[in-house]
């Protein structure tokens, strides 16, 4: 069973630039945006079994949508996120209500530390990788290592358009890797590399990767993908995965698709 949190877009639009994708002038509609996440938590319910928990959305926050960014949960214990960016602070507090009123344990870093959650944090089982460098700081994961207890391998993030971790990496179920190398140094190149076996890495080109291939929701053995990746999509389904493209082009205006617009809960 896979449940995920999720926030309808009530209230989304493009209200500022904190990422080189979003541009005020240019905006999203609201209409198409209210269609393309509808029908995203219809496949995620229909066709891959999840279960939806929604948030109350909030007038005046329109990021709140994408809440991978809401904190990283394990079991009953969740980190909470410190955003970079004035413009997304105040989701912090609706996010923790939620948390605390359905049970969770909530953790709380340092203050001047940034962490930005799942879009940030990604792993399977015992592996775990955390972004750093654009949102959040490479010193949190110490802390959310600790709270977690779990290990988690930093990676910098070198290209500004993949700002956070989920924008250019995702874990599958099987323990797969999908991957666009150019939004990492050598460094980072290298310890994925080492810890994930070329057989199971996915490298995306960069015109699928710009189209949010990376961005992707894995329940067990169905993907949820960004629509306009078709090359990443045939090696998903070469390793047995079914795949469920989805139109998001209001959400990519943001800087955010597929993975984005869910969080984790189990
Ligand atoms: N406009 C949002 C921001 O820049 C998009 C967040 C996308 N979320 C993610 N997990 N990549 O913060």
């Amino acid at each position: 069973m896979s449940r995920l949190l999720v926030c309808p877009p009530d209230h989304y639009q493009i209200a500022y630039e904190i990422n080189p994708w979003m541009d005020v002038k240019k905006g999203a509609d609201l209409t198409v945006a209210r269609v393309q996440w509808t029908a995203m938590m219809a496949v995620l319910e229909k066709n891959c079994g999840a279960t939806l928990e929604r948030i109350e959305p909030v007038a005046g926050l329109p990021d709140m949508v994408f809440t991978a960014n809401a904190g990283i949960l394990a079991g009953r214990t969740v980190v909470l996120s410190q955003f970079r960016y004035p413009e997304r602070r105040p989701e912090e507090a609706p996010f923790e209500r939620w948390f605390q009123e359905h049970g969770y344990q909530v953790k709380r870093l340092p203050t001047g530390l940034y962490f930005e959650g799942a879009g940030d944090m990604l792993g399977v089982r015992d592996v775990w990788f955390g972004g750093y460098l654009q949102r959040s700081d490479i010193r949190a994961y110490r802390y959310v290592g600790e709270f977690l207890g779990r290990e988690i391998l930093p990676l910098e993030l070198v290209d500004p358009r993949f700002y956070h971790l989920d924008t250019c990496f995702c874990m599958l179920s099987g323990g797969e890797v999908v991957w666009y190398p150019g939004a990492f140094d050598r460094y980072g190149q290298a310890a994925i590399m080492d810890r994930i076996p070329a057989a199971k890495r996915i490298a995306v080109p960069e015109e699928e990767a710009v189209r949010f291939a990376c961005n992707e929701v894995c329940i067990g053995k169905h993907v949820v993908i960004p629509e306009g990746n078709p090359s990443t999509m045939e090696r998903l389904e070469k390793l047995g995965y079914a795949t469920h493209a989805v139109g998001l082009s209001e959400f990519i205006k943001s800087g955010g698709a597929a993975k984005c617009l869910t969080l984790a809960l189990d």
